[in-house]
């Protein structure tokens, strides 16, 4: 493959560590990116962590001439621009679907009309599961529905089977039935589905990699839609203790943002693959209560105990982490960074 990638979204937290790994690898980036004041500023200027070899092109995705002129001489695309998070994306509806699904054909069309590329890797994510796959006592896989209001508000916070047992949950793979729960999930599986469907029709291998918990450095502590790491090291550093919903023990995948660029990277180069979805995580997973204490300590705050609230967020899931071994086996994906490191440098850019 070409070395000239396009990344959409090329400029905020995942696009910039990616343009970074492939610089380092050789690669000639190009960066559309709109620059959402929310995250850049209300002057929306390039951020100084952004790598002065990326060629940034600042415009919407859904521009199809602008999109048309940043696939010029690209060999390859990686699409990122999206608006992220769950809760909000149920009352700002049409702002989701308007980036991420219409954002996605436009950027489609473009491919289609104005010149068409050696591969395109799009960037899914876990939500679209809805809750992990589980085990019962018997050791039957099921496929929790979601939580109801009636049993959050009760205070049910875990997942039960026929014979009301608690559900132990296992990785989830790809072949897990999607359920989605949320317009963000909803509008991420349409991005997928319309690349590969895309890729089928015009010949374009294409690859999704349905990212987990990301966290790292860059990671933006001022948006409020932020990551639960992101927001416990903003309420740490002011001295305020981490505010645990449910009751802390929910479990989730948090994969370094270094590893989901070396897969990205490794998304890029693969050689075309049976299967064109990938989980990216950690392959670890951990208790909500863990990450707090473990943020505590590399900042310093031992001291401060983190709040169970017993409070909960509608539309969240219980418990969900990666089985990754089908990108290990066909990507070579492997990731390197230790939760504990990869804390540690989330501490430091702080
Ligand atoms: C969700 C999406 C994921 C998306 C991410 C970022 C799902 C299943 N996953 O992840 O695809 O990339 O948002 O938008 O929808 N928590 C607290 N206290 C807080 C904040 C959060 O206890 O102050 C808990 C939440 O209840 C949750 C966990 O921390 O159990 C992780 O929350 P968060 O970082 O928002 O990500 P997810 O909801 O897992």
């Amino acid at each position: 493959m070409g070395r000239r990638v396009l990344i959409t979204g090329g400029a905020g937290f995942i696009g910039s560590h990616l343009a970074d790994e492939l610089l380092r690898h050789g690669y000639e980036v190009r960066a559309l990116d709109l620059l959402l004041p929310q995250i850049h500023g209300p002057e929306a200027r390039r951020p100084a962590y952004l790598a002065p070899e990326v060629e940034l092109i600042k415009g919407d995705v859904r521009n199809k001439e602008l999109v048309c002129q940043a696939l010029k001489g690209v060999d390859a695309v990686f699409h990122l621009a999206a608006m992220v998070g769950v809760g909000q994306s149920m009352y700002e509806i049409e702002k989701y679907t308007s980036t991420n699904n219409y954002g996605t054909a436009v950027l489609l069309e473009a491919l289609a009309s104005c010149g068409g590329v050696e591969r395109l890797v799009v960037a899914s994510s876990m939500s679209i599961y809805g809750e992990g796959l589980c085990r019962d006592a018997a050791g039957n896989l099921h496929n929790p529905p979601q939580r109801t209001l009636e049993q959050l508000q009760g205070g049910a916070w875990e997942l039960r089977g026929a014979k009301d047992e608690v559900l132990t949950p296992v990785p989830t793979p790809e072949l897990k039935v999607p359920s989605l729960a949320s317009i963000y999930a909803l509008s991420k599986y349409d991005q997928e589905r319309m690349c590969l469907i895309f890729g089928s029709a015009y010949r374009v291998p294409v690859l999704a990699l349905r990212l987990f918990n990301v966290y790292g450095p860059r990671q933006a502590l001022a948006n409020p839609y932020t990551g639960v790491l992101a927001i416990f090291a903003a309420r740490l550093l002011n001295g305020k203790p981490p505010t645990l919903f449910e009751d802390g023990r929910q479990q989730r995948d948090f994969v370094s943002v270094y590893d989901v660029a070396a897969a990205g990277r490794l998304a890029l180069e693969a050689r075309q693959t049976k299967d064109q979805v990938f989980n990216i995580g950690s392959g670890r997973r951990f208790t909500v209560y863990e990450i707090a204490l473990s943020l505590a300590r590399v900042l310093n705050r031992p001291d401060i105990e983190p709040e169970v609230t017993g409070t909960y967020r509608a539309g969240d899931i219980r418990h969900c982490f990666a089985d990754i071994s089908e990108a290990s086996q066909q990507l070579g994906y492997q990731p390197r960074i230790a939760f504990e490191q990869g804390v540690l440098e989330l501490a430091e850019w702080l």
